[in-house]
Parts: structure tokens; sequence; C-alpha cells
């Protein structure tokens, strides 16, 4: 914790007294720390009181006061940039709205979105619990949770209505723990810091006609989860994703395509110079050989529909990489294919196959789950267990981190 730069952001939320013990924790630790508060917040703990125990102004507008001589109109921009970590605590339903949508209206929620990519944001929901437990606020949870924040449940506990209940924010040496630990895991350096990576997301459409299209049931979520981690651990990322209904992960840069053609076309454009390619796309292997514009009539009795084969897109770079490249590809099968995923990392030419077991409850298309193995090109294997995505996300992530540096010495 020491010299690390900590914003803490505080919404209004009964739960913002304990924040001065908290920011108090930190000094004591050695952290720098400045403070954000929201016009909320500022009904439940005093700026003074903020000011006197961080040692640091409190920051609460993105404009500068009246004094028409203070011109920095840009701290909100330099605090973003200054930060190791941005801990948001209490968090109220209304700050989450706004964390969620994207807004800046305060220094609190601008600093959100200036924050540099790979800095852990911790977010302490707290609020009544059937305001915790209500749709929106769960979306938006889900929203800032796939985009990478680190969202910790609120505690059981007596609440201010008087009722007994979750909603509780725990308390400061708890959120001290967590920040702690949230530090530890980003500030091991990871071999992908300033690599290329590129991944590609989801399934693909083949068009039929105007309104019909073959496709699978891809939700994405695989290909999200390793953009998190990768960008996570200091890579640039970019995400080549079919149609899927995703948030877009902090600090990535999203390319959006529908077809098999135009993912390929767009991967092609990072053959060249990405270090890490992953697919973990779905991608149709077959597209029809003729389409319609328009919507095609039901007149005849029986239809035939001819199918070309799309380009393999791993399989093309596979052929050109260079040695510093790495090719990752997902070979999803049912339990009886480790075979198939073996011949894929041999026929595509990659370095390591994530031979993806399908069961329609817990591993594979649209679940949160998944069972991988890991299978690289000198036989060395590693099966995990039943993860979740991002869980299993973080381990192909590592056992790339191992394989890298050979290839790039
Ligand atoms: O998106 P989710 O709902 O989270 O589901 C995740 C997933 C099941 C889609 C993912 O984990 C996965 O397993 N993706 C690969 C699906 C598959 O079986 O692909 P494949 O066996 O057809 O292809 C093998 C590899 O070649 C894959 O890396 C694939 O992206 C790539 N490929 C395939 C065909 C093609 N034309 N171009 C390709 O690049």
């Amino acid at each position: 914790m020491k010299g690390k730069n900590i914003i803490v952001g505080i919404s209004g939320g009964i739960a913002a007294y304990k924040t001065p013990q908290f920011v108090r924790l930190l000094k004591k630790r050695g952290a720098n720390v400045r403070v954000a508060l929201t016009e909320g917040g500022s009904r439940f703990v005093s700026e003074l009181s903020l000011a006197t125990v961080s040692g640091e102004p409190v920051y609460r507008s993105i404009f500068p006061a009246t004094d028409t001589r203070n011109t920095d109109f840009t701290s909100h921009i330099s605090l973003g940039e200054w930060a190791d970590a941005f801990v948001i605590a209490p968090a109220t339903a209304h700050t989450l709205a706004k964390l969620a949508a994207g807004l800046c209206d305060d220094m609190l929620s601008t600093c959100f979105i200036t924050l540099r990519p790979n800095k852990p944001v911790l977010i302490f929901p707290a609020m009544d619990g059937q305001m915790f437990l209500s749709p929106s606020v769960q979306r938006n949870i889900k929203t800032l949770a796939d985009q990478g924040c680190h969202i910790i449940n609120p505690e059981s506990g007596e609440l201010a209505s008087g009722q007994c209940g979750l909603g509780r924010m725990p308390e400061p040496e708890s959120i001290l723990t967590a920040l702690e630990y949230a530090l530890q895991t980003t500030s091991q350096r990871s071999v992908l810091e300033g690599k290329l990576v590129v991944i590609t997301a989801g399934p693909t459409r083949e068009k039929i006609d105007g309104v019909r299209f073959i496709s699978n049931y891809s939700s994405g979520k695989m290909g999200f989860a390793l953009a998190r981690a990768a960008v996570q651990r200091g890579a640039n990322v970019t995400l080549i994703t079919g149609p899927v209904h995703l948030a877009t992960p902090a600090g990535i840069e999203r390319i959006d395509v529908e077809s098999a053609a135009e993912m390929h076309a767009a991967a092609r454009s990072f053959f060249v110079d990405c270090d890490i390619f992953i697919g973990a796309a779905a991608v149709a292997d077959y597209r029809p050989a003729l389409s319609f514009d328009g919507k095609m009539k039901k007149d005849a009795e029986e239809m035939t529909i001819t199918l070309i084969k799309n380009p393999d897109i791993i399989a093309d770079f596979g052929k050109q990489k260079k040695h510093r490249q790495l090719a990752v590809g997902f070979a999803l099968e049912t339990e009886s294919g480790l075979g198939f995923a073996q011949q894929k990392l041999i026929d595509k030419n990659l370095d390591l196959i994530a031979f993806n077991i399908f069961n329609r409850k817990t591993s594979g298309f649209e679940v949160d789950t998944n069972v991988l193995t890991l299978i690289a090109r000198d036989g060395f294997t590693i099966e995990l267990p039943l993860l979740t995505k991002d869980d299993a996300a973080g381990k192909l992530l590592d056992a790339i981190e191992k394989l890298l540096p050979q290839k790039q010495l």
C-alpha cells in the first residue's frame, strides 16, 4: 500500500460516515489518498473531515470554483491518470446507474471514465436490501462487473431503515483487505504488459436472405472474459466480435462484425502486428453460396441451400505467423473430443488450444461457467475444473504467460 495513489469515491449513503476511518487506515499504511465526494455524499460526511484525514483538498465538481484565477479545468483527467486504484464506497443505486451509463457530471463519475484501463476499481454497493436486489440495480452491477470492476456485495445486518437484511457496507478494515488483494494481483507485472492481443468472440451470422441467417448459440462471454483479463494484465486488446449483447470492457478496442468473412477481414489487418491471437469465436464453418437481399418467398415445398466453406481465420493466422507470435484456439467438443482438439492444434498450427467440453448447463455456449483442458504444442496438458468464464480466462492467460517468453527470446 505504501506510496500507492488511491482515489476514494464517496456517494450519498448513510455508510459514508465510515469513510474518514477508511481514509485514515489508508494513510496509516502509507498510501496517498484523494477523495472524490458526490453532492449526496457531502450530506452524510463533511468535506472538512475528509480533507483533514486525507491531507488533500476534496474533489467535488469537475468545474473549478467561481474563482476565475483558478484555470485548472483538467483535474478530472490528471486525477484519473494519478490513481493506482479507485475505491467507490459507498456506491448508491444512483451512482451505480451513472457509472454503468457512462455519465460524467461530477468528479467521482468523471474519474471513473478517465482512470487508466488496467487499474483496479472496487465498488461497494450499499443501500436498502430491496433496492439492492431490484432489477435495475442488478443490471447496472452486472454491466460494471462485465467492464472489469470488482463488485463487493454488501453484508447483511441492521440497516438505516431499522430493518435487518442485505445492504450494509463492509467495515473499513474489510474494504482495505479487498483493496490490498486487488492491488497485489494487478501489481505483479505480467509479460502481457504492452503486448497486442487480438481476440475473436461470439458467433458469426451467415446471411440466407434479408431477414434470415445461419448462426450458433455463442454469447461472446468467453471471449469478453479473456479481453477483460488481458487488459487487466496491461495488454493492448482488440476484440473482434460477432453480434452479442455484452457491454464493452473498459480500455478495449472493439470491432463489431457479422459474418465470418467480415471477421476474417478485420482479423487479417492485425496478423502482422499482434503478439497473441486468440480465437474464442464460434465462427460458422459454412455460408450460403447465394444470399438474397429481400425476403425469400415460401412458394416451394422444398428448398435446398448450397453452403460453401468459410475461410478459417485462425488457421490463416497459423500459416502466416512469425516465431514471436502465439496462436491460441478453442475447440468446443463433447466429452470424447480431446483427440479432435489435439488434431485442430496441429492442423491450424496453433501453440495452445483450449478443449472446451460442451455441457448445456455448465460449459460451452451461453452459460457463465466453463470447463477447459489446455493443451500446448509440446503435449503439456492442464485439466481445469468447472470455473467461471472470468477465472477460466485467467488460467488461460497464465498458460499464455508461460509460453510467450519462449517465443519472444
Ligand atoms: O461465446 P460463449 O457463449 O461464451 O461460448 C464460448 C465458446 C463455446 C464459443 C468458446 O469457448 C469456444 O469453444 N469457441 C470455439 C468454438 C468452436 O468449436 O470452434 P471450432 O472447433 O469450429 O474452431 C476451432 C478454432 O478455430 C476456434 O478457435 C475458432 O475460433 C477457430 N475458427 C474456426 C472456424 C473458422 N472459420 N475460423 C476460425 O478462426
